[in-house]
């Protein structure tokens, strides 16, 4: 069986949802509040665990309650923690999320995500050298980051890189990626001299484009494709949406589709996802895909 591992983010999203967006110094009410477990990268790893692909996630998570149930979320969703480290004396990581018609603003404190370490990698070489693909995102530090782009590389195991959210990285290292996954925000913020059409000639079959409600883009050596999505008559929290796509994508890709098949998948798959309330909630199963 394939092996993923997840290198990246865990927190506990905090979501108020709300019929107006205060403005500054404003205090409006709003309708709902719930926590959720969330974070790029357990998102992520919920996503491929749920494709049925083995998941291993690598992160940290604060000695606080929340910790404890975010670890508990993972292996209640069949993934290995045996890399997820705990951080004494520290909060882990939360959100703060509004949702207003189905979209969101979210400001994040990255806690224990940010005492993910290089040692972290080194310390879980051997096992991690079994891993067919790699995810990482944006949420934990650049230079843990960098080290596990090279590392794979150097072991030979490709890499999904989801560059989000905004982050600067050494830009020599998207050659040592075989995806990157950017929307187009990050997109603009990564190739900032290049069009979207350059960019995507330049890095054939490699850098896909999500636009959301639209589908994704890539290039496939000869021309731009666009893997349109169905439409969703009922977008209730587009929250994990591109974790979503990001998990199934890389499932896509490693049960052997092409990358359109595995695009395809990958919007199947967010399309349910923004159907229910929370980033994990309503990550599908595969065989509701
Ligand atoms: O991508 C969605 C995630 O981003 C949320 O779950 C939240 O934790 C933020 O990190
Ligand atoms: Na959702």
């Amino acid at each position: 069986m394939k092996k993923i591992a997840v290198i990246g983010s865990l927190s506990t999203d905090f979501v108020v949802t709300t019929n107006i967006i205060p403005e500054q110094g404003e205090t409006v009410v709003g309708k709902e509040f719930a926590t959720f477990y969330g974070g790029k990268g357990a998102n992520q790893a919920i996503a491929t665990s749920r494709s049925g692909i083995e998941t291993y996630m690598v992160g940290a998570v604060g000695d606080d309650n929340f910790g404890e149930n975010l670890l508990s979320n993972l292996i209640h969703n069949h993934i290995d923690t045996s890399m997820v480290k705990v951080v004494k004396d520290m909060s882990s990581g939360v959100a703060i999320i509004q949702v207003h018609q189905g979209d969101n603003r979210i400001v994040i404190v990255e806690g224990s995500n940010g005492k993910n370490e290089i040692a972290d990698i080194d310390n879980h070489s051997d096992l991690l050298k079994e891993m067919d693909l790699f995810v990482i995102q944006n949420e934990i530090p650049v230079e843990v980051i960098e080290y596990v782009i090279e590392f794979a590389h150097q072991a030979g195991i490709p890499t999904l890189y989801n560059p989000a959210p905004i982050k600067a990285i050494n830009p020599e290292l998207l050659n040592k990626v075989s995806y990157i996954t950017p929307n187009e925000h990050e997109f603009e913020a990564l190739f900032t001299n290049q069009s979207l059409e350059e960019a995507l000639a330049m890095h054939p079959n490699k850098l896909v484009v999500t636009l959301g409600s639209k589908g994704a883009v890539y290039h496939d050596g000869k021309q731009v494709v666009l893997v349109e999505q169905e439409p969703v008559d009922n977008v209730v929290d587009t929250t994990g949406a591109g974790d979503t796509f990001n998990g199934y994508f890389a499932s896509g890709i490693l049960k052997g589709l092409s990358i359109e098949e595995a695009i395809k998948l990958g919007n199947r798959a967010a399309g349910l996802a923004i159907q229910k309330k929370g980033a994990q909630n309503g990550i599908p199963k595969i065989d509701e895909v």
